[in-house]
């Protein structure tokens, strides 16, 4: 589980204020001030604009996933009140101090390590998508759990909360596009169509197929794999719910990420072409049927827009201008950048090799830049830099600005629950089935984590 965070503040180092090792013409960290400096090389020149410019339109906004399509029902985020959109970065941070002291033990604040600073320093837990999930399951006698992440990370602590508990996403943009790219309608097609194709294949006890969707998704695709036997997993405990689903099913439908569902059984053993990728667009995926009834892992046609930045070229360079380089890359990124790396895994994977590092390392590391520059400025006896050397945050993360943090507090403090994610009673106990299957396959997969 994420490990509750005993605050500091006076001693904190803040990102972008590593001593200097590394070589600023390949690193850029983003400012600790609202948005990210327009100084900065960044992906988008959105990022110098505050986050509520983008509140209205049909897009995810500025970073890693601009370009790719919003779901036409994806939530949107109502105007936020001017107070919040006009005071300054030291202000938002009192009034979210003062909020959090007035409410105590009445909320409290997880955080995702994709997170920006001045959105971590308020956070109570800090983990990955796994060990907020568990953190949701702790905090049984908070009133409100204010989430710093994404929509399904919300969702999921809702299905996982007290039915008396209000989970609050601080900004209803805040989703997620990996997440957003399989939908009910069409995961049910698919599974109706692959139960159609290998319906005359041999079976041998055990199911045709198993659903195993990443915790990035929608609450009702966990609740799909709740009601089909199915399971759901995270980037930190993949590779032990793939082998319950093979012990349990011929073959698993893994989605919405193809990344790390390739990573992951190949790294058990599974041959690229046992893992046909199902494009909801065409008939049976894009597969003949007796792909599908060889398969044993069918790959959705989904991926994370900010781990698909990076490359093969990217980590050569990083070897040529730092021999012995460390590098290693979060499993959504492309097997062939998995394969080029040293290693790959989970953001709490990353955070515990860098903070395990014995001897000074050079590191370069394949994930979100909040977290990467976090790593660099609480690890100045390591260097550390980002394989990207464009700053491209995720869209969605970055969302999460501290007005509206200060905004879902302070309304807290008047009685009022703005921002509420719930899940319906019947996919959350379906959902919740899948969920607690994952948190008895892998109850303690992952040793606690703490402020990255
Ligand atoms: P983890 O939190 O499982 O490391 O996944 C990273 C991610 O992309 C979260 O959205
Ligand atoms: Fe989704 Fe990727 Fe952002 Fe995670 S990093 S929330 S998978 S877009």
């Amino acid at each position: 589980m994420a490990v509750r965070i005993a605050h500091r503040r006076s001693n904190r180092p803040q990102a972008g204020r590593a001593r200097g090792r590394i070589d600023p013409a390949r690193f850029h960290a983003p400012a600790r001030s609202n948005t990210i400096s327009a100084t900065s090389v960044s992906c988008d020149p959105g990022l110098s604009q505050p986050t509520w410019s983008f509140d209205a339109l049909p897009t995810y906004g500025p970073g890693a996933s601009l370009a790719d399509p919003l779901p036409a029902l994806a939530p949107r985020q109502g105007a936020l009140p001017a107070t919040y959109r006009e005071a300054s970065a030291e202000e938002l941070a009192a009034r979210i101090r003062t909020a959090k002291a007035t409410l105590g033990d009445r909320v409290v604040i997880l955080g995702h390590f994709y997170q920006r600073d001045d959105i971590v320093e308020h956070a109570d837990f800090l983990g990955d998508s796994f060990q907020l999930a568990n953190a949701a399951l702790t905090v049984q006698d908070a009133e409100a759990i204010v989430f710093c992440g994404v929509h399904f990370m919300a969702e999921t602590a809702d299905v996982l909360a007290r039915p008396e508990q209000a989970v609050i996403l601080p900004n209803l943009a805040a989703g997620c596009s990996m997440a957003d790219m399989a939908n009910i309608d069409d995961v049910e097609a698919a599974w109706e169509q692959i139960l159609a194709a290998v319906a005359d294949s041999p079976g041998d006890g055990r199911q045709p197929i198993i659903p195993v969707t990443y915790m990035n998704s929608a609450a009702n695709l966990k609740a799909f794999c709740g009601r089909n036997g199915g399971i759901v997993c995270t980037s930190s405990n993949a590779a032990a719910v793939l082998q319950w689903a093979f012990e349990r099913g011929q073959r698993v439908l893994f989605f919405p990420d193809q990344h790390l569902g390739r990573n992951t059984a190949r790294a058990m053993g599974v041959p690229d072409e046992a893992m046909p990728m199902w494009n909801p667009a065409l008939p049976l995926g894009g597969n003949s049927p007796q792909a599908l009834a060889d398969a044993r892992v069918i790959l959705w046609h989904g991926f994370c827009s900010v781990h698909r930045r990076f490359t093969v070229e990217q980590i050569a360079r990083a070897r040529a201008e730092y021999p012995g380089v460390r590098v290693i890359v979060h499993p959504e990124c492309p097997a062939p950048v998995v394969d080029a790396a040293d290693e790959s895994g989970s953001t709490d994977y990353i955070l515990k090799a860098v903070q395990g590092a014995k001897e000074p390392t050079t590191f370069a590391i394949g994930t979100e830049i909040n977290m990467v520059s976090r790593l660099a400025a609480q690890h100045p006896e390591h260097t550390i830099f980002c394989l990207d050397p464009v700053v491209c945050p995720c869209s969605t993360m970055y969302r999460i600005h501290p007005g509206y943090l200060a905004w879902v507090l302070e309304e807290l403090v008047a009685g009022r629950v703005v921002n509420r994610i719930t899940v319906g009673d019947d996919a959350s106990a379906d959902a919740r089935l899948a969920l607690e299957r994952m948190l008895a396959a892998v109850p303690s997969a992952t040793p606690p984590g703490g402020k990255a």
